[in-house]
């Protein structure tokens, strides 16, 4: 309700990349996906509460005859309350902007992994043209002039000068979905002065957590001419004025009806063919070397060794979801990610036993519920992640209060989630002791670290960062309204 207050009146336009809903053309007709992205798990709910227009890419919907012909399409398929409006674009710009400049060289730039970036001229050029793509559908879009553009993540640093320099009186907010590296690192970016320059044509600019606001103004001090105010938290550039908070993301309270936690267990276990007290550990990721699988994997191995007790009674299952993979990089990491589970379940495994239970598939999120609500434990080992979703959607998932989350010290997760047992990825055995005191806590302790964080995710929910940044967002539109008036 303080959304809706808040935008009484008020035009919403969000801009990702990534689509909310796939809409594939199956044999049986048109058949609607989730797709697995934390930016579409926080934002959709968001949309569905105060409507308006979605621009994103037509990525994963290759049919292009399940929209009509303006590219547009009511959403949610059951209950429509927003339009999604589709961008199309060409292979050669798909490969450019999305694969090439925003993936194979935004991606590595903003996050640790030890995976060099690569930046060509050819990928630059496809990722400002696809850029001026999105800032002109939102122009053709726009109603007002001086509408809220909320525009998501690294695929379109470019679009808030963008969309600034048609519609001077809007309200853009823009959302770094993942980390922002130091000064030292973004500088290896060709066109990071570009990149600074785009993203400073936003009203705000909004990251997870206050180490990475701190990152993006000493990298804005180091690269730009413009006017820090440290204390307001604003940078100005050429006459415009962009304020920088921090926005922890998180996830809607879940509500409605789930199968029991009871029923969860027994058919996921049975899903899985093991037995009906088998221990299970849970870990659900893209497929992404960000994510620190193979650690959590070596982690599993290291504590099979410490405690051959729990050979034949423990799994880990991973579920991934591919992504991106048509990049190098994503393929590798693929071969590698099968390889070790298969050394893993080769050496403490049997013929009807494997450690590790590695299902490399996309799963609808009611289905993920379920593997939640079924895991005494879920493991989150990213190596660099601007928030992890993840973390709070098991804790949500947790009403009985059971089970335990270890969480990478590396995600913005980790500042909110104290409760967790807290690790350093890269330190298998640290990883592997906090697994296994995971899978033998005392009950109550368990109840009490999980009544911590349920009742921290269910206050700080998504509709609650949304909120606090349309209403910051509000504030500095009345300020602006005065100053114009005035002048
Ligand atoms: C991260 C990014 C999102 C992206 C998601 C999935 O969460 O911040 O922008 O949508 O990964 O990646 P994909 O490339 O499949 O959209």
């Amino acid at each position: 309700s303080l959304l809706h207050d808040e935008l009484a009146g008020d035009e919403i336009i969000v801009v990702s990349n990534r689509e909310p809903y796939i809409h594939h053309r199956t044999a049986e007709g048109v058949e609607v996906r989730r797709p697995a992205s934390g930016l579409v798990t926080a934002v959709e709910p968001v949309m569905r509460a105060c409507s308006g227009t979605w621009i994103a890419h037509g990525a994963g919907s290759a049919d292009r005859e399940t929209v009509d012909l303006n590219d547009r399409v009511a959403v949610p398929p059951k209950r429509p309350s927003y339009t999604l409006r589709r961008v199309w674009l060409s292979k050669e710009e798909e490969q450019g902007y999305y694969y090439g400049f925003a993936n194979e060289g935004l991606w590595p730039l903003c996050h640790i992994a030890h995976v060099r970036p690569v930046f060509r001229t050819a990928d630059w050029e496809y990722y400002v043209t696809v850029n001026q793509r999105f800032a002109d559908a939102v122009i053709a879009e726009a109603h007002t002039d001086d509408p809220i553009v909320l525009v998501q993540d690294y695929h379109f640093a470019l679009v808030p000068r963008m969309v600034r320099e048609k519609l001077p009186r809007a309200t853009i907010i823009m959302f770094w979905h993942i980390p922002w590296p130091n000064p030292e690192s973004f500088g290896i970016c060709p066109w990071r002065e570009e990149i600074l320059e785009g993203l400073l044509g936003s009203t705000l600019l909004g990251f997870h957590t206050p180490f990475h606001c701190k990152n993006f103004i000493e990298t804005v001090d180091r690269y730009l001419e413009t006017r820090i105010e440290h204390e307001a938290s604003t940078i100005t550039y050429g006459g415009d004025v962009t304020q920088v908070e921090p926005y922890p993301i998180s996830i809607a309270w879940p509500e409605g009806d789930l199968p029991s936690i009871a029923e969860c267990y027994r058919s996921v276990r049975h899903e899985l063919g093991v037995g009906e007290k088998h221990l299970l550990a849970l870990g659900v990721d893209r497929l992404d070397y960000t994510k620190g699988i193979l650690e959590r994997f070596q982690a599993v191995e290291r504590m099979l060794e410490m405690h051959p007790a729990l050979i034949g009674r423990f799994s880990l299952v991973q579920i991934a979801a591919p992504s991106r993979s048509s990049l190098d990089e994503y393929q590798n990491f693929e071969s590698r990610v099968r390889m070790l589970a298969q050394r893993i379940n080769k050496r403490f495994g049997s013929e009807n036993y494997e450690p590790i239970l590695l299902k490399i598939q996309h799963y609808e999120s009611d289905q993920v519920v379920r593997y939640y609500r079924a895991a005494e434990v879920c493991v989150v080992t990213s190596l660099h992640d601007g928030m992890n979703l993840v973390a709070k959607e098991y804790i949500a998932a947790r009403e009985d209060e059971r089970g335990v989350l270890v969480l990478s010290q590396f995600t913005g997760a980790a500042r909110e989630l104290h409760e967790a047992l807290i690790i350093n990825p890269y330190h298998i055995e640290q990883g592997a002791d906090a697994l296994y005191r995971a899978l033998t806590m005392p009950e109550l302790e368990q109840r009490d670290r999980m009544r911590a964080m349920r009742s921290l995710v269910r206050d700080f929910n998504v509709y609650r960062w949304a909120g606090r940044m349309l209403l910051d967002a509000a504030r500095l539109r009345r300020r602006e309204q005065i100053r114009a008036r005035i002048h």
